[in-house]
């Protein structure tokens, strides 16, 4: 019943135009406390770093000293590009002077940043890849950035920053932006996954959809079926499953946020699995694998390295990197069987042949 006091306002879309990022996650809490506030200003600072990287992609091909490596080398030993040291410092920049974010942790920085005069108040850190998919940015394809947010532990203010070392059930938060045709936010505080689109005409995240949930089953498996001569003989079992079953679909975009959100949506797998000389593979679980998975969990979807939980991993250090495999429960399941029966056949037949 309208109140006739109260002007009638068009319920569905300005509500809709009016739920902006901040605005829910205030809502993810039960009062406006301190903490509601404070995580609510840090996703509100995630979101302008989101935009200014966005606008910057757009630009690129029109920008000079945007595309392209830069002729450095990261810590994990992979060419540089302009992008990723751009993005990088769009973090830094974003979280400086805001009494937020005490420390920093990302793929392009060997060691943790601190910002000191925050870290009386912010005892948050804040996890990131500020490029993922940087083999993309120069032909235009769509690339992403992955966040995970932790409670900062303890004084260790050195560099080695010994208590990020945690599995992955100790994330409070974590999201990511796909720079796509529109640039999309996806987020969780551990209540549901919610999805937001920039309105450039705004400048706002908008809500696009809540509590987003994976079917059990998709048809999509995305992997890099080029490294299939250095897979284990399990994956490449699995593999040749999938070529020989009716019902499934490769999709494969050499980035992570843009392959994982398709799944997101419709459902399937993506694998990034070890290689014989590499069982640990190439995704890096503090930035990359670990806040995926806190999302694909949340979803009601699963993410296991094969032998178990991606979540339950404790990192020996900040760089550290694991197999992953994420997506729909039954999908996810599936590859874990190529994987454990196939290591229980070869454990089988070397105690009969030891024996
Ligand atoms: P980044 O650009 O942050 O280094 O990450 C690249 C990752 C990930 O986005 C993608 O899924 C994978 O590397 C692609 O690797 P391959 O080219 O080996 O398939
Ligand atoms: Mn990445
Ligand atoms: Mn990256």
């Amino acid at each position: 019943m309208n109140n006739p006091d109260q002007p009638v306002i068009p319920e569905h879309t300005l509500d809709r135009d009016c739920t902006t990022l901040s605005r829910h996650v205030l809502q993810q809490f039960p009062s406006f406390s301190a903490e509601a506030q404070d995580i609510s200003a840090i996703m509100n600072r995630i979101a302008l770093a989101a935009k200014l990287i966005s606008r910057r992609l757009s630009r690129a091909g029109l920008m000079a000293g945007t595309l392209g490596f830069t002729g450095e080398t990261n810590v994990q030993g992979e060419s540089v590009k302009k992008m990723d040291v751009y993005a990088n410092e769009v973090f830094i920049s974003v979280f400086k002077q805001s009494g937020l974010v005490c420390r920093l942790a990302s793929e392009e920085m060997e060691k943790p940043y601190y910002i000191p005069e925050n870290c009386p108040i912010g005892r948050y850190t804040l996890l990131y890849d500020p490029i993922d998919g940087s083999s993309n940015v120069d032909i235009n394809l769509n690339v992403g950035s992955i966040f995970s947010l932790r409670q900062q532990e303890g004084n260790d203010l050195n560099a080695e920053a010994r208590d990020l070392l945690q599995d992955g059930h100790k994330q409070i938060g974590a999201g990511y932006v796909l720079y796509g045709p529109s640039t999309v936010l996806v987020y969780s505080l551990g209540q549901g996954v919610h999805s937001f689109i920039l309105d450039p005409s705004l400048g706002e995240f908008i809500l696009a959809e809540e509590n987003i949930t994976l079917p059990a089953h998709g048809p999509v498996y995305s992997v890099n079926e080029g490294n299939y001569w250095q897979w284990s003989e399990s994956i490449r079992e699995y593999i040749r499953y999938v070529h020989r079953h009716e019902g499934y679909t490769a999709r494969y975009s050499g980035a992570l946020v843009g392959d994982f959100h398709r799944i997101l949506l419709q459902g399937g797998v993506f694998l990034y699995p070890g290689t014989v000389k590499k069982p640990e593979g190439k995704l890096r679980l503090l930035y990359e694998s670990a806040p995926l998975a806190f999302l694909v969990e949340q979803a009601k979807g699963r993410a296991s390295t094969g032998f178990q939980d991606l979540l339950d991993i404790v990192p020996d250090k900040l760089h550290a990197r694991s197999p992953l495999i994420i997506g729909s429960t039954e999908d996810v399941q599936l590859v874990e069987s190529f994987i454990q029966d196939w290591t229980r056949r070869v454990s089988e037949q070397t105690a009969v042949t030891s024996s």
